[in-house]
């Protein structure tokens, strides 16, 4: 990997709202989603949920994970069940979906340092350097733990997770948490996000938003970015991109 201690930036004290951006942004805070943008879990979602599906008799295609981006465990577990929901009492439901997440923990054990990308790590030693406040907003009750096994969990300020939040993205709920465990407002924070149930989310809360693979078609996204430095040239004008190998 890059030695990042070789990239040419300029380090300002953490928290300085708009950080070197200030003179062109208002932001302080960067809220990432975790799913699909830190770290791929996609594909150990989708081996979960397929055993879980092939155990009822039931189709789960990867087209049909990929629908499941940023979607709650248990709104997940209706769309796989598809007209079959109504046959399965709540407790049911829950059992069901206990069955799957225990299983997906155990495929989070697989997770390792190994599976954030340079473009990921360059990103957020960059924004850090940069004087942004880095934040995590997941609708996964498992944040914590990947954010371990991936050993990022000291990078971020504030993680707001499944487990603080009753509505699920589309809502803004948990960018608001996040926002305000920073104490910051939604106009002092930017959301990245993968999903356009997060960029509505993030909308709704306020918040402007970069909108990287699936949410970069998202008609509304406030900036829609291939790879994950492209945020830089945003955050961090003028300032020469990390040397990635992308
Ligand atoms: C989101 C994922 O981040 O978290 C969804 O994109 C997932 O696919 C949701 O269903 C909830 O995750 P978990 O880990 O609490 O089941
Ligand atoms: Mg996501």
């Amino acid at each position: 990997m890059t030695d990042p201690t070789t990239v040419p930036l300029e380090p300002t004290e953490p928290g300085e709202a708009g950080a070197q951006g200030a003179e062109s942004n208002p932001y302080a805070a960067v809220i990432f989603d975790l799913d699909g943008v830190i770290v791929h879990t996609d594909e150990l979602h989708y081996r979960a949920w397929k055993g879980l599906a092939d155990r009822l008799g039931l189709p789960f295609s990867r087209t049909d994970n990929d629908q499941l981006r940023g979607v709650s465990r248990m709104r997940s577990l209706e769309l796989l069940l598809a007209g079959r929901a109504d046959s399965y009492s709540e407790a049911e439901k829950v059992a069901l979906a206990d069955e799957k997440n225990k299983d997906y923990r155990d495929l989070l054990n697989e997770l390792s340092p190994d599976d954030v990308s340079e473009a990921v790590r360059c990103t957020l030693w960059a924004l850090q350097e940069g004087g942004y406040r880095l934040a995590i907003g997941s609708s996964s009750r498992n944040a914590g733990l990947i954010l371990r096994h991936i050993e990022l969990d000291g990078w971020f300020e504030a993680v707001a997770d499944g487990s603080m939040i009753t509505h699920s993205k589309p809502d803004p709920e948990v960018f608001l948490k996040a926002a305000e465990l920073l104490g910051l407002s939604p106009a002092e924070c930017v959301i990245v996000e993968d999903a356009r149930s997060g960029v509505d989310a993030a909308l709704a809360g306020g918040f402007h938003c970069f909108g990287i693979g699936d949410a970069a078609g998202h008609p509304d996204v406030t900036w829609a970015i291939e790879s994950l430095p492209d945020m830089l040239a945003v955050l961090l004008p003028g300032k020469p991109l990390p040397p990635i190998v992308y």
